[in-house]
């Protein structure tokens, strides 16, 4: 890199004035590129400390996405929170399923939103593990089954693009079979391929009711610690089909974005999690800093990374703010 020094150079000319700052910005925030996460249930809940994690009942999830629509919001990620739950994980993959209901109740209305969905077994499994479990461990191979039949549920329901976040070995080749023996191979995954035991998942776990009752996610989720070993997780996922991947969480893991982007042609997600969203929302609330300042900071941030598309709660408020 040619650089004159001082006082030729001086990177303060370009800084001046905001349209002068306009135009030099490496990094620009589209919605396009966003996703915008939405829990639907039974019952609707309302969340006066973190709005965007509220419940919305079908109707209410109809009139929500209605909003978002007209705002100018592209996608949409659906995640369900069933009136019952078994060993099974029926309410994830049967046809009148939470989910597959509200696929069925958003297709026809919006055709032009992007319709995702969140592939897993935690909201569903009596126990909130991720799988099926079998002498008291999540039983991998046997999980496969049952989230392949959630993925081809969701396609069957008019989901647009399936996102598989429950981390067990082999998942997306299994979905992408499934989902191509059912006729839906033009449907897309967006696998979670790095997607670490972390604790930033909180408040999300409390939305979507899926805390594990024992034990912890730490058997398939990722280590907090290894970059590496999230590109070999990528490159598995890859190599089975996956069409994007995600890495989550985004911001304490934004070298991990930077490596999957290096390594990768395909898409990167990246996904601003329920405990990244929260802790700026608790400090605001203090008075301790802008949110929307905050949000469009990390969200920049995740974007400079790497990340070409990005979930976050604060997907619903960049209309108003960008
Ligand atoms: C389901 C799932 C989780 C999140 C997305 N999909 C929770 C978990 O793994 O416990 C977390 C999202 C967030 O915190 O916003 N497996």
């Amino acid at each position: 890199m040619a650089v004159s020094s001082f006082p030729v150079t001086r990177l303060r000319r370009f800084r001046r004035t905001a349209p002068l700052r306009g135009l030099v910005r490496e990094t620009r925030l589209e919605l396009d590129r966003f996703v915008m996460p939405l829990f639907v249930a039974p019952e609707p809940l309302v969340n006066e400390a973190l709005p965007a994690m509220a419940r919305f009942d079908l109707d209410g999830l109809v009139h929500e996405a209605d909003s978002l629509a007209a705002s100018g919001v592209r996608a949409l990620m659906l995640f369900g929170v069933p009136a019952d739950k078994d060993e099974e994980a029926t309410g994830a993959w049967e046809d009148d399923g939470i989910v597959q209901q509200a696929l069925r109740a958003l297709r026809p209305r919006f055709p032009e939103l992007v319709l995702l969905t969140d592939v897993c077994l935690c909201e569903y499994t009596s126990h909130g593990h991720c799988g099926v479990v079998v002498d008291g461990e999540v039983h991998n191979d046997r999980s496969l089954e049952l989230l392949a039949r959630t993925a081809v549920s969701h396609a069957e329901a008019g989901a647009d693009v399936v996102a598989p976040s429950d981390m067990m070995d082999g998942r997306v080749g299994a979905i992408r079979e499934a989902l191509d023996d059912h006729g839906f191979s033009s449907t897309p995954i967006l696998a979670y391929s790095a997607k670490y035991a972390s604790a930033f998942y909180g408040p999300f776990r409390e939305a979507a009711d899926s805390a594990p009752s024992f034990g912890d996610r730490r058997g398939y989720q990722m280590d907090p610690a290894n970059v590496r070993e999230a590109l070999r997780e990528c490159a598995l996922d890859v190599e089975e089909g996956a069409d994007a991947i995600m890495i989550k969480p985004a911001l304490p893991y934004l070298d991990v974005i930077r490596a999957a982007r290096e390594a990768f042609d395909l898409p990167v997600a990246a996904y601003n999690v329920s405990g990244e969203y929260a802790m700026v929302r608790a400090a605001a609330q203090a008075g301790w800093l802008d949110e929307r300042a905050a949000a469009l900071e990390s969200l920049t941030a995740i974007s400079r990374a790497g990340a070409d598309l990005v979930v976050s709660y604060w997907t619903r408020d960049l209309p108003s703010w960008l």
